[in-house]
């Protein structure tokens, strides 16, 4: 059995089938439609969530299966203090899949040595985020038709961003990648990324504090919230909530081809003015979130249509 942890846990090949795959259901949504008939997708979610809990439950509702689960840890057994190994062990009897969202960094990987289905991370704490992953890589491959000699620029909290530290592990793995790390000093990435992931495998980066040096060379721009709830002190989030603001501005600076993602939500790091500028790609990222996610679904239970 197979479950998805972490964004290495596909190898390129495999990644590159589930892309295609996406692709295909994003063109033939019918085609796809009925194939998950009488199957069941858990959505255990111990942390709040509006598009990734929402787009596990439209995959599969688009594949035709059936969805349940909660939405929060006090609406779970959890308040009476079940553990995530005992809870995970229950769902398995009721559903064929489960998608975790917890606080606590390693908490779907424990469920899942435990799981008789498979077990989908939907983010665990500030570490890793593998199916917002998926979702950037599509949007990075359908709008920019490849996902090699990109530089990319990661902007804003860097240190507790899961989503970024997901997607920087994926992508060192394709040849002429070039990182571009904006952040304060406080939230730059942690040291066990840049050692293990970024200088393990010569991956070209610089850290800078300033987003309009750096604008002109960069091919995508991936903007991120600073995540208050992993905070410890909140006059250091406010201090540092609104260290970058993408205006219409600073995108003059940037190139005609560059598109600026984001995992949402947003708050204050991106001007709404800039949503209608066509290099904006965050609204689409949302929809290829759900073709991804249909594909991992189908990649997961091993279904295949006929
Ligand atoms: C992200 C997350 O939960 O890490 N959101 C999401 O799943 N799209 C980003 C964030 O919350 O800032």
């Amino acid at each position: 059995m197979r479950h998805l942890i972490s964004p290495l846990d596909f190898s390129v090949e495999e990644l590159n089938n589930l892309l295609d795959l996406a692709s295909d259901i994003e063109h033939n949504p019918e085609k796809y439609s009925q194939i998950c008939k009488g199957k069941k997708l858990a959505t255990l979610f111990y942390e709040p969530s509006t598009r990734t809990r929402l787009s596990f439950e439209a995959a599969m509702l688009n594949l035709g299966g059936s969805v349940l689960g909660f939405s929060s840890a006090d609406s779970s057994s959890a308040a009476k203090g079940e553990s995530v190994a005992d809870t995970i062990r229950i769902v398995s009897c009721y559903a064929d899949i489960a998608a975790i969202r917890h606080p606590k960094e390693g908490a779907p990987l424990v469920a899942a040595t435990k799981s008789g289905i498979p077990v989908i991370n939907a983010g665990d704490g500030g570490h890793q985020h593998p199916t917002q992953t998926l979702t950037d890589l599509m949007t990075i491959r359908s709008l920019k038709g490849r996902l090699d000699n990109l530089t990319i620029g990661l902007c804003g909290d860097l240190k507790f961003g899961r989503t970024v530290h997901s997607l920087i592990k994926a992508l060192v793995r394709y040849t002429g990648i070039k990182f571009v790390l904006i952040s304060p000093k406080e939230l730059t990435v942690p040291d066990y990324i840049k050692q293990d992931v970024l200088d393990e495998n010569n991956i070209e980066y610089k850290e800078v504090r300033q987003l309009d040096d750096v604008m002109p060379e960069l091919d995508i721009l991936y903007m991120t919230r600073v995540q208050k709830e992993r905070f410890f002190n909140e006059e250091e989030y406010i201090r540092l909530k609104d260290s970058y603001i993408l205006t219409q501005d600073k995108m003059k600076l940037a190139r005609e081809d560059m598109l600026v993602l984001h995992p949402l939500p947003r708050v204050n790091e991106i001007s709404v003015e800039v949503d209608d500028d066509p290099r904006a790609a965050y609204f689409k990222q949302v929809q290829y979130g759900v073709y991804v996610r249909m594909a991992l679904i189908l990649t997961l239970l091993e279904l295949e249509v006929k």
